[in-house]
């Protein structure tokens, strides 16, 4: 019974979907009959949570229905507002009319309902559905607890095991690898991503899977941000997350940086110190003139960079 139970269960719209992580592409039929169990471990700042909505994205692009669990309340400049009650939440996932929901919960306490109302809803519509959670060192601990992080925890876990069964999909963020978020859900991963780790004592819980490929404390120590080693069924992979589209839409576009010509005395004459003698010596009334005119240089700024250069000439 069990072995037919296991042979009927499958997840079709895994046959086809793709994740699309910068230089790596993952097929996701490799996780047709497991469910998809994410896990990404990295310091502060290096691209956890931006990996999460870059998977939240993507799979709400190929059918699926994503939650995204914010306890820091950045999402919803992203994503639009967060639901109000556990109940609207049931709603949202009964009528699955939103790809993406966003759930505010600060901790473990505001957690607890609305998990429970994922479960009882995956138990419904066994409809393809993501679930992210960010910080999940909020929601789960290294130790079994009887309080309300305990509580929380047990549906971290729940989540991380029934995805074949209830088509929940799982991507939480932690950030350590030991003493962090629960180790059974470290077990239950299939898909890990692993960010700088900067802790050389990080590396006795990760060497053993790393050493086997060749990879050593260094390799894993000089990631830059967004970038993760990526075990998954295709085995360990390098990856540059792309940027998630919703964060490209509010992140400040970068500045061309605008050049910009000495104008005071002491401009020029830290924009001459480096240069060699015979640069300067070039510089005759002449040439001075000419590039003056051509740069448009005002009267007064040629005057202070013209006393700025016969100082550092006679300095010299
Ligand atoms: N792929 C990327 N391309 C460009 N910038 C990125 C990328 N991923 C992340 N960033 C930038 O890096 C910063 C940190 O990213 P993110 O918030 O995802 O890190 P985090 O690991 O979740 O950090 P924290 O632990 O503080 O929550 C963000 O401001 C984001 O704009
Ligand atoms: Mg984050």
């Amino acid at each position: 019974m069990g072995d037919v139970m296991h042979a009927v269960i499958s997840r079709p719209e895994m046959r086809d979907a793709v994740l699309n992580f910068g230089t790596v592409k993952i097929p996701l039929a490799d996780y047709e009959t497991t469910g998809l169990c994410c896990v990404c471990v990295g310091p502060r700042g290096c691209g956890k949570t931006n990996a999460g909505q870059v998977m939240v994205e993507q799979l709400s692009q190929q059918g699926w229905c994503s939650l995204i669990i914010d306890p820091e309340g950045e999402m919803e400049l992203m994503y639009g507002q967060a639901v109000q009650s556990p109940g609207e939440l049931r709603e949202r996932l009964l009528a699955r009319d939103k790809p993406i929901v966003v759930v505010r919960a600060a901790g473990a306490d505001e957690f607890v309902p609305y998990g429970e109302v994922i479960l009882e809803v995956a138990d419904l519509v066994r409809k393809p559905l993501l679930v992210m959670v960010d910080e999940g060192q909020l929601f789960s601990g290294p130790q079994l607890r009887a309080d309300s992080l305990g509580e929380a925890a047990r549906i971290l876990q729940d989540f991380a095991e029934r995805g074949r069964k209830r088509a929940i999909d799982f991507f939480v963020t932690a950030l350590r690898h030991t003493g962090s978020v629960s180790r059974s859900l470290f077990d239950s991963a299939n898909l890990t991503l692993i960010g700088a780790q900067r802790d050389s004592r990080t590396w006795s819980s990760l060497a053993p899977q790393f050493k086997s490929v060749g990879l050593s404390f260094g390799d894993l120590s000089s990631l830059g941000a967004a970038e993760f080693f990526c075990t998954s069924t295709r085995g360990v992979e390098k990856v540059r997350m792309p940027m998630a589209a919703a964060l490209a839409k509010v992140a400040p576009k970068a500045k061309p940086a605008k050049r910009v010509l000495p104008a005071t005395f002491s401009q020029w004459d830290r924009a001459m110190r480096d240069m060699p003698r015979q640069r300067l010596a070039a510089l005759t009334d002449p040439v001075v003139d000419l590039l003056g005119q051509i740069a448009g240089v005002p009267p007064a700024k040629m005057d202070a960079g013209r006393a700025a250069l016969l100082d550092e000439l006679a300095s010299r």
